[in-house]
């Protein structure tokens, strides 16, 4: 089988992990960098990985994340952290990372401004900062999860949580951080329930 397929057939929402077993250290770092090498909108990165392993912080975080055992069970819980202050237009990251592509300075100026256009015409009528960099987080979280597989490590997407709360708790600096989205990792305990998927054909249309 193809070993990407093979990692996403592995791969389920984990509802009971192991509570024992961890994560190595090396694994860790592998699956992050799947993270890190993510592909982003005009390549802005605007994301940062918190990695929490302390049981006494996942403890405190676990009511604000409707009460969930795999906060608690998992080995880690990875934070993904939007970014939207840094890529609002005008701010010198914007420049810093079209200048670090190397490019003679008119095209670079060409690219600062076709993305403050696009921000404005595409993106700001259609939603926050926030959601954009949200939308690049959650390619992120899908890379992260399918390493994590190709290791036959567990994961659990987690968008059940109070977001002011979860940043109350974690202390984030909300005026450049919010949180866009939790991976719990781990090693699941026992067999887990059977996918559901609609047929391909409900799915696929080629034209
Ligand atoms: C963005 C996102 C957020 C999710 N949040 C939760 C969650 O908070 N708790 C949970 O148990 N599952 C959560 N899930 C898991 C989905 O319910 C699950 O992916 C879906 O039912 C399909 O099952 P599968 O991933 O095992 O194939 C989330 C999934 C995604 C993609």
């Amino acid at each position: 089988m193809n070993p990407v397929i093979e990692a996403l057939t592995f791969r389920h929402a984990c509802k009971k992990f192991d509570p024992e077993k961890k994560i190595s250290r090396q694994d860790l770092d592998t699956i992050l960098a799947a993270g890190c090498l993510s592909p982003s909108s005009f390549g802005m990165e605007a994301w940062k990985f918190l990695v929490l392993e302390s049981k006494q912080v996942l403890q405190q975080l676990r009511p604000a994340c409707w009460d969930q055992a795999q906060i608690t069970d998992a080995s880690h819980v990875i934070v993904i952290l939007a970014r939207p202050e840094l890529v609002t237009p005008g701010n010198e990251y914007v420049k810093d990372s079209f200048m670090r592509r190397g490019l003679p300075e008119d095209a670079t100026l060409a690219y600062i401004d076709r993305y403050k256009w696009y921000m404005e015409t595409e993106v700001f009528p259609e939603m926050s900062t926030y959601a954009w960099c949200a939308k690049q987080c959650y390619i992120a979280l899908a890379n992260i999860m399918t390493a994590a597989a190709s290791m036959k490590i567990d994961s659990c997407p987690m968008e059940g949580f109070e977001k002011d709360r979860v940043e109350t708790i974690l202390k984030i600096d909300t005026q450049k951080y919010e949180v866009a989205v939790l991976v719990a990792l781990g090693y699941r305990a026992g067999e887990q329930p059977p996918r559901r998927r609609h047929t391909k054909e409900t799915l696929i249309e080629y034209r």
